[in-house]
């Protein structure tokens, strides 16, 4: 890749716990595969390790979660030769960006961060400091890569609000090193509903298994779900998240898939039941994500995974490392 091209970056994250879900898909993942046709741009697909430490984890589970997260990329189209795929904890960079970038941030805005709040649950005496300051860290993923654009579910829209100011501080108190990232938030499918309880968003942290679809569901799996989604007592399938959540999250779900709008949807299901609706979903769902399964299957455990992990960190590192050095020279740390 010659940098020399490029007038764009983009950068996303992920973090390694559990198998991806259709949330994380529509609202994430399926946009990569998009970006990394933009022209002129350079993509980076981190998978998120050192953030997913920000709570307990299971060493062996993490190291697996880590490949599966990687495999998951390839299978749902992102090619390591038009996207840099990569893990966060390759890339040195992004842990000393983060302390540079912690000594500049600020109690206030730190304890302002929602997601901080609710995954500690108010008891500020044992959460841990990693997950306060996990927007930091954040913070300095995206600014490392020169970042313009950082498509994101509308539930990072805070924490990159923050990587924003951090990066317009730094810029004017040791000189103008970053470029100020944009949030690329999609409508349609920023926040897909859990199946079972569609007024909160599907989370893998859900109690019950059927909030969610993973992409590595079976089709069983599948069909069971989405029959067992909650809806309501009408029977108008019609788009309305506020008053029928249920029937709207299956819409919304249906029309990232297969591309049609939603009023598209609507037309074609007027006069038809939530049975219909159910039906359709389930192929849809089902024949979307068959060929995804399949490469998944023949990647997980492959040389090809190991290959495109060498690739991306040595590209990252190459980003990540230059900016990092105008960093550190900025504030006044001596380079050999
Ligand atoms: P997480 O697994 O929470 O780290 O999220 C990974 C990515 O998926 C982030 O960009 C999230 O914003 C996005 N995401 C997570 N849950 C949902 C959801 N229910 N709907 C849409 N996007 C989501
Ligand atoms: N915090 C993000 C999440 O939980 C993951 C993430 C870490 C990220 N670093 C990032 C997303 C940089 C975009 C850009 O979803």
């Amino acid at each position: 890749m010659k940098e020399c091209i490029y007038l764009n970056r983009i950068f996303s994250g992920i973090q390694p716990t559990r198998v991806a879900h259709l949330g994380n898909y529509l609202g994430a993942l399926k946009h990569f595969v998009d970006y990394q046709e933009a022209e002129n741009t350079e993509s980076f697909f981190c998978v998120v390790d050192l953030h997913a430490l920000t709570v307990r984890q299971d060493p062996k589970e993490l190291h697996e979660r880590t490949l599966d997260l990687i495999a998951t990329y390839l299978a749902i189209g992102l090619d390591p030769n038009k996207a840099n795929l990569f893990v966060q904890s390759h890339v040195p960079a992004h842990s000393e960006a983060a302390w540079l970038l912690t000594t500049i941030s600020r109690m206030g805005e730190m304890s302002r961060m929602t997601q901080f709040k609710d995954k500690s649950k108010g008891s500020s005496e044992t959460a841990g400091v990693g997950l306060f300051s996990y927007p930091i860290l954040m913070a300095g993923d995206i600014l490392l890569y020169q970042t313009s654009q950082v498509p994101v579910g509308e539930d990072q829209k805070q924490h990159l609000e923050l990587a924003r100011d951090l990066a317009e501080r730094f810029n004017r108190d040791y000189g103008d090193i970053f470029t100020i990232p944009e949030p690329m938030i999609n409508k349609v499918g920023a926040r897909i509903m859990g199946l079972d309880q569609p007024e909160k968003k599907m989370s893998k942290s859900a109690e019950s298994e059927f909030n969610y679809i993973t992409l590595l569901d079976t089709p069983k799996q599948i069909e069971k779900k989405l029959k067992r989604a909650v809806t309501d007592s009408e029977n108008e399938i019609r788009f309305d998240p506020e008053n029928k959540p249920g029937v709207s999250n299956l819409l919304t779900i249906e029309s990232v898939i297969t591309g049609q709008s939603i009023s598209e949807l609507e037309q074609h299901y007027q006069g038809m039941g939530y049975g219909a609706l159910k039906k359709e979903l389930i192929e849809v769902v089902t024949d979307h994500l068959r060929p995804i399964q399949e490469r998944y299957q023949e990647i997980r455990y492959s040389d090809e995974l190991f290959h495109t992990l060498r690739k991306g960190a040595a590209r990252a590192n190459e980003v990540a490392g230059e900016t990092l050095a105008k960093m550190k020279k900025a504030m006044g740390l001596i380079q050999l």
